[in-house]
């Protein structure tokens, strides 16, 4: 029997196959996250652990579980909360939660872009407000999408389902051709490639779908965002580092930029100052996956993965 530790409480239906394996299960079910001392505490002699997106897993971190430790299962796409060479250097495998939160996480995405474009964050926030309001026809208009572009830095799964969505509702698509876009999907949606800087020049939606590495951090900065089109608008649910944010808050409130629509944060929970006084500026928690469905799937995904190398296998969806 071993010892598998989840970081989380999450959805119980993804750990049946564990359980119906007889290893030990300790789940993290209290109403606070754990704190750092709390959660290599709770670590401490795993064989394998399930981890979300915001337990940095380093040298610390596999200390504290020692050196039984045999995999880290994170349930979410991204890793960059793991230090993949440490793991390496151990022999503890590593793996994600790709294919089954694409859809959830490109609903979330074009979510932010119907409400930034069409001022539906400003406008509920309005009427919440109790402020007195009448039709009238020229009374808080947003902006059609439908001759819009959208460019996309990022086109894996996730970019590609955000590309379907915008193509459906007349959008016309553009990737970053160095994150390039898979046919047939490519052909089907007409997608056009241009190098980064070009689609950021030539773009009216930057939507970023990229992995946080070394080479995304602060991809959108001061000097990309002073050369996207005026009136342009930003859509993040890739990760918050992507984008330099004070640099973002100075391109909305300069007002060349019209809007942005943002689920992560460079440094979540806390929000870059500036942004929250924005009316052009839609925010979410980090929902982009938040789904009760994805989020089972998600678990029973990571859940497979540990339980695969606990049998001596790799396993089925491995960082390399
Ligand atoms: C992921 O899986 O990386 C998402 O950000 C989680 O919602």
């Amino acid at each position: 029997m071993a010892k598998v530790c989840i970081t989380d409480g999450v959805p119980k239906a993804g750990l049946d196959e564990l359980r119906a394996a007889g290893h030990e299960i300790l789940t993290w079910d209290r109403a606070q996250p754990p704190t750092r001392t709390e959660l290599l505490d709770h670590v401490r002699g795993a064989d394998a652990v399930l981890t979300v997106l915001t337990d940095k897993v380093d040298e610390e971190f596999l200390d504290a579980a020692g050196p039984q430790l045999k995999v880290v299962a994170n349930i979410a796409a991204g890793f960059n909360n793991i230090d993949l060479d440490s793991c390496r250097k151990r022999q503890v495998f590593v793996s994600n939660t790709p294919g089954v939160l694409f859809e959830s996480t490109a609903d979330t995405a074009f979510a932010l872009l119907l409400m930034v474009t069409r001022r539906f964050g400003e406008a509920e926030r309005f009427i919440r407000s109790g402020k007195p309001w009448q039709y009238r026809t020229t009374f808080m208009l947003g902006h059609a999408i439908q001759s819009m572009t959208i460019g996309l830095i990022g086109a894996g799964q996730i970019g590609t389902a955000m590309a379907r969505r915008c193509r459906a509702f007349g959008m016309r698509i553009a990737y970053a051709s160095e994150h390039p876009m898979k046919a047939p999907a490519r052909d089907e949606l007409e997608a056009v490639g241009l190098p980064l800087d070009e689609l950021i020049a030539t773009s009216d939606v930057i939507s970023l779908h990229c992995p946080l590495t070394p080479e995304t951090y602060h991809l959108l900065n001061a000097e990309r965002l002073a050369a996207m089109k005026p009136d342009a608008y930003v859509i993040n649910t890739a990760r918050g580092a992507c984008i330099d944010e004070q640099a973002l808050v100075e391109a909305l409130r300069s007002g060349h930029l019209a809007g942005a629509g943002l689920d992560v944060y460079e440094h979540e929970p806390e929000i870059a100052s500036g942004l929250l006084e924005m009316e052009n500026v839609v925010l979410l928690p980090h929902l982009g996956s938040a789904t009760v469905e994805t989020r089972a799937t998600m678990t029973g995904l990571a859940a497979k993965n540990a339980l695969a190398v606990l049998n001596g296998e790799p396993p089925l969806t491995p960082v390399h």
